[in-house]
């Protein structure tokens, strides 16, 4: 269930709960969506933006993000691109296996305190994931907000996720879509250019000055996105981002995730800008 309230995690933090597959979509040609079933009909809150610890016994546990709900069944959707030992075995799950689950944890996307105002969305690549529960959430309480722009960027167009409905957000009249590829193809008639290049498409939809913006990609997408959007007099109050470190305890005990005096898996992954400045000039360890 997406809510905004209060999370309610598994008693246990440190305890995987057992949750079965019940689903394997394939995305692209590294990255698939699992859909997850909790144990005896449990109902798991999350808010976009959130993410939970996926454990696979003997192999690890790596830190993945909530990327959705199934309309009708409500299991959980996980979008997992295979870079690596954990992610790969992941990617290898089939329908009727079994996977631990911690969580949810840290804090997501602001959308209940940000009603009323224009919302842009910039995705690059898997940063989709976390953004795409928020979208739906948005959709679902669409009266709430002003215009709701998209603008999602991938390597190619065979690396863009979500494909079926990106394609039902782009027939939608009350949100407008962009998407852009790095390199295209025989077939792409789209815009080719890093997702930043879409920027100037959207001042005729929205005031930049009032927009809100929730983002998520690689980090260099996000210096480059948050250099540009300051430039076009977005405040840095008003810009979200969701950052990766790598992790081990998920609740603020082991110090992996920590930087200064933040904790990425307590106090974010989203964080507004003025919080994680500084953290944004440091490459990942
Ligand atoms: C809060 C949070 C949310 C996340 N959400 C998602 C999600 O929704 N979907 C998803 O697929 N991943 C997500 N990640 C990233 C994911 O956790 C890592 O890809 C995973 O931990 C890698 O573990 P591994 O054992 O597969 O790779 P390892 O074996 O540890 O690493 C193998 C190689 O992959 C490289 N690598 C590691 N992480 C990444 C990465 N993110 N991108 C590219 N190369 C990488 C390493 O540098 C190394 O060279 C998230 C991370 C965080 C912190
Ligand atoms: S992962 Fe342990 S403190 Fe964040």
């Amino acid at each position: 269930m997406i809510s905004q309230a209060t999370s309610s995690p598994v008693p246990n933090l440190f305890l995987p709960s057992p949750f079965q597959v019940t689903g394997v979509r394939r995305e692209t040609s590294d990255t698939i969506t699992l859909r997850l079933r909790p144990p005896d009909g449990q109902v798991f809150s999350f808010q976009p933006g959130q993410f939970n610890m996926l454990y696979l016994f003997g192999i690890g546990e790596v830190p993945i993000s909530i990327s959705g709900v199934h309309p009708r069944t409500h299991d959980l959707e996980h979008t997992v691109r295979a870079v690596g030992y954990v992610t790969r075995a992941l990617a290898r799950l089939r329908r009727g296996d079994v996977v631990g689950v911690r969580g949810p944890f840290g804090h997501g996307w602001p959308l209940e305190e940000v009603r009323g105002r224009d919302i842009l969305i910039l995705a690059g690549g898997i940063g989709l994931a976390p953004l795409r529960p928020a979208l739906q959430y948005l959709l679902a309480h669409r009266p709430d907000y002003e215009q709701i722009v998209l603008l999602c960027g991938a390597r190619t167009p065979a690396d863009l996720l979500y494909q079926p409905e990106l394609e039902r957000w782009r027939g939608r009249l009350d949100l407008q879509v962009f998407v852009t590829v790095d390199r295209g193809d025989e077939l792409w008639r789209g815009h080719i250019g890093v997702v930043t290049t879409l920027l100037p498409l959207v001042e005729r939809f929205l005031d930049m000055r009032r927009a809100v913006v929730l983002m998520c990609g690689p980090e260099v997408m996000l210096r480059v996105a948050v250099r540009e959007l300051e430039d076009r007099g977005v405040p840095a109050e008003q810009i979200f981002l969701s950052l990766e470190r790598n992790m081990k305890c998920a609740v603020g005990f082991c110090g992996h995730c920590q930087f200064g005096p933040a904790f990425i898996c307590r106090d974010g992954p989203v964080f507004p800008l003025p919080r994680v400045r500084s953290l944004l000039e440091i490459r990942e360890l």
